[in-house]
């Protein structure tokens, strides 16, 4: 095999990329739905969004949808609704983009972090159990990466204890897991969908939930002009002003968008699908990496949104997971290290006292004497394996020629990474980040 593009040899990626990568895919379905909300003056209105909401819910076969103006204030909603406050603690991974959880600090509550499982990436239902105690309220659920959850343990689990789960589905609109949509297990569940995202309208989020009392508590926090749908004798009485102090109402342009998104999302997913697991299978059994996705036949990974690998370095003579994405990139593909830094590294969830309690934020509200080991124990799995894991090409088109080219260059690179060795200065202690990798 010839010589790696990394030391001069030729690039493997060649073709132009044409559309393979272009996300969202705007159509003038989607040009003429956002021109009429624009043209009409409508874009601080509710009635699009509304529709927005019905018809999401809909599809997704839970009774009542919310629309906001990120994941991140949904997330919020979400919170008030299910009654988290202060004293009260949820249980998270660390292990996600922040918005899964940081919010609690500003409704008084402080983040537990459980551990991931190293299949899924997502939350590893053992630990969540050990973590549960009389303060829990909620027990948030990131599919991350559009991994589903192992929502059978974690239903028992929650069922056992009585605390209602939360699914963060930001990383997978249409995920399934043995068959059943994810955004439908938890009594509530929230989707970012801006422009990153899988199902990408713009800006936005999205909570629904089946019970009445979450939707209007969620309502009544940030959705102060829809007062008239609250019907709840003790929650109607304050009405007008928004409990929270917060605005959650979505611009009509992301709605409007998000209407004909609704429409074309399966047949776009399934699309990407087909392009991912092609390239997945083509590079399943080489040594040194293992791309992450489902091994039950009747789950799925959704939209696929941040698709990672694992990487296994001792598989490679220890070469440096750095030095092996420049060679990638060399050749043409994409392979960038890293996923979320886990938050709990992050000093805010230690030392940080944002509010002025006298001591930091995490612990501002739980009792004087409480064991802060428990809060700041370390989390093995989390910890190691963020650096390890890297993202691979996110195809959009199911183009067989041009994702050839790129699993070519997964190939060539794993072929001859004897070649890399000897001048690997690669430091992997380096990879992460706070932040999620929008790229
Ligand atoms: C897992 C997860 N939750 C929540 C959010 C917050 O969504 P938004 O950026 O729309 O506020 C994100 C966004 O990246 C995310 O990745």
């Amino acid at each position: 095999m010839e010589k790696l593009a990394l030391l001069n040899g030729e690039k493997t990626v060649k073709l132009d990329p044409g559309d393979l990568f272009r996300w969202p895919i705007v159509t003038p379905a989607h040009e003429k739905a956002v021109l009429e909300v624009l043209r009409s003056g409508r874009m601080s209105g509710i009635d699009v969004s509304k529709k927005f909401e019905q018809e999401y819910a809909k599809k997704l076969g839970r009774t009542y949808g919310l629309a906001y103006p990120n994941g991140t204030s949904a997330i919020l909603g979400g919170f008030y609704g299910l009654g988290v406050g202060v004293g009260h603690e949820v249980i998270a991974p660390s292990l996600t983009f922040w918005a899964s959880v940081l919010q609690v600090y500003s409704l008084g509550a402080t983040p537990v972090f459980a551990d991931v499982d190293r299949d899924t990436l997502c939350i590893d239902p053992k630990d969540v159990e050990s973590l549960i105690s009389e303060r829990t309220r909620a027990i948030v659920v990131v599919h991350y990466t559009g991994m589903p959850a192992d929502m059978d343990t974690l239903q028992k689990i929650a069922q056992k204890h009585n605390v209602p789960i939360f699914e963060d589905c930001s990383h997978a609109h249409g995920t399934l897991y043995k068959g059943r949509e994810v955004g439908t297990f938890g009594q509530a569940a929230a989707f970012s969908v801006m422009s990153g995202k899988s199902f990408a309208i713009g800006e936005g989020g999205i909570l629904f939930t089946d019970d009445r009392k979450v939707y209007e508590r969620a309502l009544l926090f940030g959705h102060y002009i829809r007062g008239d749908e609250i019907l709840s004798p003790e929650l109607q009485r304050f009405a007008g002003l928004p409990a929270g102090g917060y605005k959650h109402r979505m611009h009509q342009l992301s709605s409007a968008f998000g209407l004909v998104q609704l429409k074309l999302y399966d047949a776009q997913m399934h699309t990407i699908q087909k392009a991912m697991n092609y390239f997945c299978d083509a590079l399943q059994d080489q040594k040194g990496i293992r791309p992450i996705r489902p091994k039950d036949p009747n789950s799925s990974k959704g939209g696929w949104y941040f698709p990672l690998f694992e990487y296994l370095k001792q598989e490679l003579e220890g070469l440096s997971l750095t030095r092996f994405a420049e060679a990638i990139q060399a050749e043409g593909s994409v392979c960038y290290p890293g996923s979320n830094t886990p938050m709990h590294l992050h000093p805010l969830l230690s030392e940080m006292d944002v509010y002025g309690h006298g001591k930091p934020t995490r612990f501002a509200n739980l009792p004087d004497n409480i064991d802060r080991s428990v809060y700041l124990r370390k989390l093995p799995i989390s910890e190691s394996i963020y650096q390890s894991l890297f993202q691979v090409p996110w195809f959009k088109q199911f183009d067989r020629a041009r994702i050839d080219e790129h699993i070519a260059a997964y190939r060539k690179v794993l072929s001859r990474y004897r070649d890399l060795l000897a001048a690997d200065t690669g430091d992997d202690s380096k990879i992460g980040g706070f932040s999620t990798f929008f790229r």
